[in-house]
């Protein structure tokens, strides 16, 4: 499925380290029974093992496929590690840089950006998790974090790049809490993140990108968080694993698009 131009919403599935691939492709066939919307994106992020047999059950059809993770070479001795070039053979997008991996497994400022210009390189679109700490949104800090890992993930990425990416602002304290930010303090960041984009990457690619919200989105909160003017869908963790859920989700960002009329 080719990947649409413009603030189209995006309602993408992040299934973590969830389900069997027997589980996965189960899952898969559920979220197609349920009848997506056709006038928004939506994606699913099973894990690396998954994305031959979801390819296949999800083929000719709307649903994106894209991977968790990718590392920042293309080929060579890296044992373990899973190429962006092999993943542009199988699937049309990648997530770099999400909080369980820059807090579990150490995962670097730099190495995003190192992973996500490899991810680029190879064709790949490109969804990047950004956002801050309880602690640091407590102190005040929240918006310098997360512009610091705007900042470190562009870093030598040009305005082409920058428009095959969309950012994810994923507070930490909100995801797999059940504790979502406000619509509110989620609309304020995403709205941020799209200023300081416009620094980084010029003010048509800013105008032009799309910006999720992640963190305990469900199909109860979604239709507030997705009316608000630069939260243009969702990066679902929790609820992408119950194809009902998930379905209610893309059907609220497609509400919220007729509404805004974009
Ligand atoms: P959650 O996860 O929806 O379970 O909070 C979101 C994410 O981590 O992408």
């Amino acid at each position: 499925m080719a990947w649409q131009a413009g603030r189209i919403p995006l309602v993408a599935g992040n299934w973590k380290m969830n389900t069997t691939v027997t589980e996965g492709v189960a899952l898969t066939r559920q979220v197609l029974d349920q009848g997506l919307p056709g006038d928004i994106e939506v994606a699913i992020l099973p894990p690396f093992t998954h994305l031959v047999p979801v390819r296949d059950v999800i083929a000719g059809g709307a649903v994106l496929l894209g991977a968790q993770d990718c590392f920042w070479e293309a080929a060579g001795a890296y044992t373990g590690e899973i190429s962006p070039r092999t993943l542009a053979e199988i699937c049309e997008l990648v997530l770099v840089g999400h909080s369980e991996r820059r807090r579990l497994l150490d995962e670097s400022e730099e190495a995003v950006g190192r992973k996500l210009r490899a991810a680029l390189a190879e064709g790949l679109r490109v969804i990047v998790a950004v956002g801050e700490t309880l602690e640091e949104r407590e102190a005040g800090d929240a918006e310098t974090v997360v512009h610091a890992h705007l900042a470190a993930a562009f870093e030598g990425v040009d305005a082409g790049g920058a428009a095959r990416c969309v950012v994810a602002y994923e507070p930490v304290w909100a995801i797999g809490t059940g504790r979502t930010a406000s619509a509110r303090d989620a609309q304020s960041m995403c709205a941020a993140i799209r200023g300081y984009m416009s620094s980084l990457a010029g003010a048509d690619v800013a105008a032009g990108m799309r910006i999720l919200y992640g963190g305990s989105m469900t199909a109860d909160n979604a239709a507030e968080l997705l009316a608000e003017a630069d939260i243009d869908g969702g990066l679902i963790g929790g609820a992408s694993l119950k194809p009902a859920q998930f379905a209610a989700i893309a059907a609220a960002a497609s509400a919220a698009r007729s509404t805004q009329g974009s």
